[in-house]
């Protein structure tokens, strides 16, 4: 839709959420709020995409980058968070498309549908019949179209028990928005400048404003911690069905939690307890058991991580590998087949085709200062309880002898074994008592 702008209103102070960092910032099933806005604007296809912002909302800027962002100085309500927007939109024909950062789960066809009552009347915006509508401004209607939306504030008794409300995104005409912004006055209980006044301003220009009905778990608004609570656990529960339907195998899907970009394969199984952070694709039939914690990792076909391992971001784990209980593996990749069963640290390491890692061993790959590199080649056995100093490159088929510091490259086939030799004396142990016997006898 090349004719049409979003404008997404980020800039709240989050009050209600009583935190230090930005309420669009808080993250649902592993994205920030404020992202899923901007991904479900993304699917439309628009011109333009503006973010409005407070000063000094860096995360924010980072989060909606390459986009577009304009800067509200004051927070002074959502119709002048809108007003701060119109200048990098300066001349624009067509719709323009107003979602709130805090309205995350709206979809595609909603909004679609949204942008199409608008070209036809102007002015529209997206409202949801609610059981209960504590909180939201109240939409009164007439003849099917918006006459007014009212505050919860500002709402008398019998306005409360309206139960159609506002989900807080319109779209409007982009020649006819910027001059009803302008005309916006904050006259209400709260002394701001309110969008939805909009709606009255429009009618005087002879728009009425339509309004399209749309589901609650697309539309609720997050305002605070337990409505964020709410809101993950029902988008939980779609991902936990979505992954059943497209053929992955949740022994307890009521403990596994999925990132929004989780892809599992099929026939994948997955025990309890499982956490998949953002940026995890699982590769058909690969397992992952019980309490493993995944992030920014693709996990190729019919590979086997856990129970109990950590996989940290920029990871891959080839076809058939297998990442064992208490195996971290941090910026590394792990070819096809091969192998670190027990407790042990992969950082910043290659690890080649059907290598063995034994038990213990761990790539020291920080100095304090810098993280260092780790090439290991292929079918390599590193003995249990070894500690590999990088940067180090060990050769295919080398073998480290168990309980190894190793500091220098290890050539291909060659053996290395740093470690003080061991000896045994015969009898040592039976003189060693009858001398201390002896001893204890005397005194
Ligand atoms: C708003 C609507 C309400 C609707 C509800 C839907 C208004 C006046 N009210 O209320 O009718 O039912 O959303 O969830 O529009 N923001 C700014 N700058 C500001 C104020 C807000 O950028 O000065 C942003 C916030 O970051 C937030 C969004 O606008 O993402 C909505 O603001 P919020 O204060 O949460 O509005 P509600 O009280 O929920
Ligand atoms: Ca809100």
């Amino acid at each position: 839709m090349t004719d049409l702008h979003c404008i997404i209103l980020a800039a709240g102070k989050g009050t209600r959420m009583k935190s230090d960092k930005p309420k669009v910032m808080a993250p649902l099933a592993g994205i920030p709020l404020v992202k899923h806005v901007v991904t479900a604007c993304e699917s439309l296809g628009p011109k333009t995409i503006v973010t409005v912002i407070a000063d000094g909302m860096d995360d924010v800027a980072k989060a909606v980058a390459p986009h577009k962002m304009a800067i509200q100085q004051k927070q002074l309500g959502t119709g002048d968070a809108a007003k701060a927007a119109m200048p990098a939109l300066k001349g624009t024909k067509g719709h323009i498309l107003i979602l709130l950062g805090d309205v995350p789960l709206v979809t595609h066809p909603t909004l679609e549908a949204l942008v199409e009552a608008a070209r036809e009347t102007g002015l529209a915006m997206l409202a949801m019949d609610i059981a209960d509508p504590t909180g939201y401004g109240r939409v009164l209607t007439e003849d099917n179209f918006v006459t007014e939306i009212i505050e919860e504030k500002d709402a008398s008794p019998e306005q409360k028990s309206v139960t159609l409300v506002n989900a807080g995104i319109f779209c409007a005409d982009a020649k006819k928005l910027e001059g009803w912004l302008n005309a916006l006055k904050p006259e209400n209980a709260q002394k701001e400048y309110y969008l939805t006044d909009i709606v009255k301003i429009a009618a005087k220009d002879g728009i009425k404003c339509e309004y399209v009905e749309g589901p609650e778990h697309e539309l609720r608004g997050i305002n605070s911690r337990s409505q964020l609570a709410e809101a993950e656990g029902e988008l939980q529960n779609f991902l936990r069905a979505r992954a059943l339907h497209e053929g992955a195998t949740l022994l307890d899907p009521m403990t596994t939690y999925f990132s929004m970009d989780t892809q599992l394969g099929r026939d994948v199984v997955v025990e309890p307890n499982v956490f998949f952070g953002p940026g995890v694709t699982v590769a058909d039939n690969a397992t992952i058991h019980a309490f493993s914690h995944l992030e920014g990792v693709k996990i190729g076909e019919g590979a086997s991580v856990g129970p109990f391992a950590r996989i940290r971001p920029h990871s891959e784990i080839g076809a058939g590998a297998t990442i064992g209980n208490f195996v971290e593996v941090n910026r590394s990749t792990v070819k096809a087949g091969a192998k670190s069963k027990h407790v042990s640290y992969l950082g910043d390491a290659t690890i080649g085709e059907k290598s063995n890692i034994g038990a213990g061993t761990v790539i020291a790959n920080y100095d304090g200062f810098n993280k260092q590199e780790t090439t290991i080649g292929k079918g390599v056995f590193i003995g249990s309880n070894s500690t590999v100093v990088a940067p180090l490159t060990v050769g295919d088929g080398a073998y480290i002898g168990a309980g190894s510091t190793v500091t220098t490259n290890v050539p291909a086939d060659a053996l290395a074994v740093a470690r003080s030799r061991s000896v045994v004396r015969d009898g040592w142990a039976e003189t060693y008592r009858t001398k201390k016997q002896t001893e204890k006898e005397k005194k």
